[in-house]
């Protein structure tokens, strides 16, 4: 892409205005039942008939510290990690003191958290719940430390909120917590960690599920059926393709100096639709191009100025829809997202012919 600065303001703002305003509409609409670009294959959340109660740090301190037969068939085959001879070697029945003792105490899960929220921050598929201005990052480490702390046996106090209050209305799906459970038992692995204490952890771990998933079925948000934000970008990598190639359109893309910002953004405002992604509450670190100093623009203040008209607008909304078709993104879902765009994102990004948006 050539650059200049007329071309980055068109496309840091045009675009992720436009995206976001389909994304917008189809959230205001509600979007219908499923196709999953990118998964449900794994259903095997126990269901809990009335959720009563909620995982506290207490509850399961009692359960865990030493991994038992009982305790470890409580782990999902997919958070389960494969024994390796060197775990191996260590997971023997002569393994000695508590587990936060062969954790390695204060220092041992220390690190083992920190090198676990550097693996969650850095995978796109489920860094959009912590990757927004929101989200105390330090906070969620350290009741993390201490949870991990006292439920292995450590002198640590959980006094942060319970499991269930934390995540309520998160919506997060099962394959979430899968991905982040996995990071964990990597992490683990990667300090060492005997496999069979690995099991007793992820075993302390295992009934919050039921007080922190939301989405069983990983279908239940356009974000999630997209194919979280992975599935996202694939989606506008297929739609930049089509706009560079229209001459009609072209120009308000072709300029845009930076691509990571204009990428971001737009992908957060499609996240942002009914996903984790707070479009606007960009974090201090960890998104290309965007942060809390220049968080993505609002979408009225992104077009402004930009003469847009109205067939520009449905020649762009036509290739979103055509990249969302090409990225087997279900019908009802497209229908749901390009009907919702019309009349409602179009008044804030179209300046010639205005008067056309409220037509269907
Ligand atoms: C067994 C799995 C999990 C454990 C043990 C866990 C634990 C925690 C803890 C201790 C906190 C801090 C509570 C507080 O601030 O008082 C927290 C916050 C949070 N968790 Fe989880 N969590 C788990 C799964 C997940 C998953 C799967 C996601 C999303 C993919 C997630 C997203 C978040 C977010 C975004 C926050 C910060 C909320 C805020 O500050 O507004 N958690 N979690």
């Amino acid at each position: 892409m050539t650059k200049s600065p007329f071309f980055q303001t068109l496309l840091a703002k045009s675009i992720p205005l436009v995206a976001a305003l389909f994304l917008v509409s189809l959230w205001a609409t509600g979007c219908p039942a499923p196709t999953n670009n990118e998964q449900a294959t794994e259903t095997t959340t126990e269901k809990v008939a009335d959720g009563s109660t909620e995982s506290t740090p207490e509850a399961t301190a009692e359960k865990q510290v030493e991994a038992t037969p009982e305790t470890q068939a409580e782990a999902t085959p997919e958070t389960q990690a494969e024994a390796t001879p060197e775990t191996q070697a260590e997971a023997t029945p002569e393994a000695t003191g508590s587990l936060y003792q062969r954790l390695g105490e204060e220092a041992g899960i220390q690190k083992v958290v920190g090198d676990f929220v550097n693996r969650v921050v850095a995978d796109s598929k489920i860094n959009g719940y912590f990757l927004n201005s929101t989200v105390d990052g330090q906070r969620f480490t350290g009741c993390l430390f201490k949870q991990i702390g006292q439920a292995t046996g450590g002198p640590q106090k959980y006094d942060c909120k319970g499991m269930k209050e934390t995540h309520q209305g998160m919506g997060i799906s099962k394959q979430d917590f899968t991905d982040l459970v996995g990071h964990l038992v990597d992490s683990l692995k990667d300090a060492k960690v005997a496999q069979a204490d690995i099991d007793a952890v992820v075993a302390v771990l295992a009934p919050m599920e039921k007080d922190i998933v939301e989405d069983a079925d990983n279908n239940k948000t356009f974000y999630q059926r997209v194919g979280r934000r992975p599935g996202i970008e694939v989606v506008l990598n297929l739609f930049l393709v089509r706009v560079v190639k229209d001459t009609t359109v072209s120009t308000f893309f072709a300029n845009v100096t930076n691509s990571d910002r204009f990428l971001t953004c737009f992908a957060r405002l499609v996240c942002n639709v009914d996903g984790p992604c707070q479009y606007g509450k960009e974090p201090a670190l960890g998104e290309k191009g965007a942060d809390d100093k220049k968080p993505c623009l609002p979408m009225a203040d992104a077009h402004k100025g930009l003469g847009i008209s109205h067939q520009d607008f449905t020649t762009v909304v036509g290739h979103l829809v055509d990249s969302l078709k090409e990225a087997k993104v279900a019908q009802a879902d497209i229908d749901a997202f390009s009907k919702g765009v019309v009349g409602t994102v179009c008044p804030d990004i179209v300046a010639v012919g205005k008067d056309q948006c409220a037509k269907p």
